[in-house]
């Protein structure tokens, strides 16, 4: 450990994320010390509710530590070395629309996958490269830790429009789930195990899991997964419906490939019909978002500003922060730690395209990541993953040639859309919705 500290900015302030992420660092200081915490949103109003908050606690429990929220790039970007971004373009109102129009036609309707994700992608493409060029502008030595979604095709974009930016995208459901098997297998935490994984982005699977000494966990997971999904039983209480439901859903995924550990993502792909029955067009994850997390997180910021003081302030650590702060260390100290993130395959996945940005595990230290070699693909997954990574791709060509037909392409290639006019009278509804984000289509 030496003396440096170091300048950090979250950039969509305004997230509900952004409390947690805070609460990890004030408890980080010793691993990741901190001389400087900004917030950035282009929502003055929805960021300062949570920044309000944040000063109070900032005051309380880290005075030393200079804290602001703006919504000026160049104050912002300014003096910085780690990005976290996890911004949301078009909000909720958009996810909402996202998820409700290919419901109408039965089709999953998803944050990330099928054509919601494909509508959300289009959107979040120019939103993340105008973050990268600011962080590029102001601190060009940053890296920037991106969640924002969908990470598959946000990737893929800056892969292809920014090949030499310092982003590395990012996502934590195999974090979560990780820190689930830990707790199958009765090991503190997802740090205790080590992983082989591969696929991309909400679209893996395990091929290895063990402990430090070296011993198989695989057989011992496998048979909770066959019968419980990820699911922690009793030891989950609140956990919302929906969640459970997919940690459960799991079991039905592993049966169709018991080699590997799957993913929680692949529901959507392998058993939409299923999904789709057991939605409600009119009341979707969205709706259930907002009167959950949104409205808990924006209460708790009102009642502390409104008492004053944030000593008994309710927010707490998760593996979404945890993680990221965990990526943070590992970059500042060159730990070189075993860290899973979405980056260009280059043979990592040995027979899969090396242009496709797969998410395996990478050894990183202060120049980013070095991934590890996971061999080939097995039948199943090369044939899944060709076809989804053609998808994204897709996607990154229509928003680079503001091109209907390749959209329309990927909406009909993607595993979840049963036919070509249901991917054209889909798209044809969400472009006439997203006419203030899209490009204008040829
Ligand atoms: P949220 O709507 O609460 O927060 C997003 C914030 O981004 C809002 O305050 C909004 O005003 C701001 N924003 C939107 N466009 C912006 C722009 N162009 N510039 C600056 N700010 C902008 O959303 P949330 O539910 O907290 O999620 C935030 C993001 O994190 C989403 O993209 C979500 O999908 C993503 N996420 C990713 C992972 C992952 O595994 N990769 C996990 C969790 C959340
Ligand atoms: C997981 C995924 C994220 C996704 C989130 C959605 O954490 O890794 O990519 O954004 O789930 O969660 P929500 O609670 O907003 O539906
Ligand atoms: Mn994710």
């Amino acid at each position: 450990m030496d003396d440096r500290k170091f300048s950090v900015l979250i950039a969509g302030g305004g997230s509900t994320y952004t409390p947690g992420i805070v609460m990890t660092l004030l408890e980080s200081q010793k691993q990741f010390p901190i001389r400087k915490l900004k917030f950035y949103d282009n929502d003055a109003a929805r960021q300062k509710k949570i920044a309000d908050a944040i000063a109070i606690l900032m005051k309380e429990r880290a005075p030393e530590v200079e804290f602001l929220a703006t919504t000026d790039p160049e104050t912002a970007f300014s003096d910085v070395d780690f990005v976290m971004a996890q911004i949301r373009v078009g909000k909720y109102a958009m996810r909402s629309v996202d998820e409700k129009i290919p419901l109408k036609h039965g089709v999953v309707g998803q944050e990330t996958t099928g054509p919601g994700g494909i509508a959300y992608g289009l959107r979040s493409i120019p939103g993340v490269i105008e973050l990268v060029d600011y962080m590029e502008q102001y601190s060009p030595n940053a890296w920037m830790l991106n969640y924002s979604n969908p990470a598959a095709i946000v990737a893929e974009a800056t892969r292809r429009l920014r090949p030499n930016s310092r982003i590395i995208n990012i996502c934590d459901m195999p974090i979560a789930i990780m820190d689930r098997m830990a707790k199958i297998v009765g090991l503190p935490g997802r740090n205790d195990l080590v992983f082989r994984y591969y696929g991309l982005n909400h679209f893996g699977w395990w091929t290895d899991v063990r402990d430090k000494t070296g011993r198989d966990l695989m057989p011992q997971l496998k048979a909770y997964v066959a019968k419980n999904g990820y699911w922690l039983q009793d030891q989950e209480p609140g956990k919302e419906a929906s969640w459970i439901s997919t940690y459960k859903k799991a079991a039905d995924v592993y049966a169709l490939d018991p080699t590997t550990l799957p993913n929680t993502y692949l529901k959507y792909y392998l058993y939409p019909k299923y999904v789709v029955e057991h939605a409600d067009p009119n009341y979707t994850r969205t709706d259930e978002v907002e009167a959950g997390r949104e409205k808990t997180v924006f209460g708790e910021c009102a009642r502390v500003v409104a008492n004053g003081t944030a000593k008994d302030i309710q927010f707490q650590a998760s593996n979404h922060s945890t993680y990221i702060v965990d990526l943070c260390t590992a970059i500042a100290y060159d730990t070189k730690q075993r860290l899973l993130a979405i980056i260009p395959n280059e043979g990592a996945v040995a027979n899969i395209d090396p242009e496709a940005m797969v998410e395996v595990p990478c050894l990183f230290g202060a120049n980013g990541p070095e991934r590890l070699s996971m061999g080939n693909a097995a039948t199943f997954q090369k044939g899944l993953i060709t076809e989804q990574n053609c998808v994204e791709k897709l996607v990154v060509d229509a928003y680079e040639q503001h091109s209907y037909i390749k959209l329309w392409e990927a909406m009909s290639l993607c595993k979840i859309v049963p036919d070509a006019q249901v991917a054209k009278d889909i798209l044809d509804e969400m472009i006439v919705a997203n006419k203030d984000f899209w490009p204008e289509l040829k």
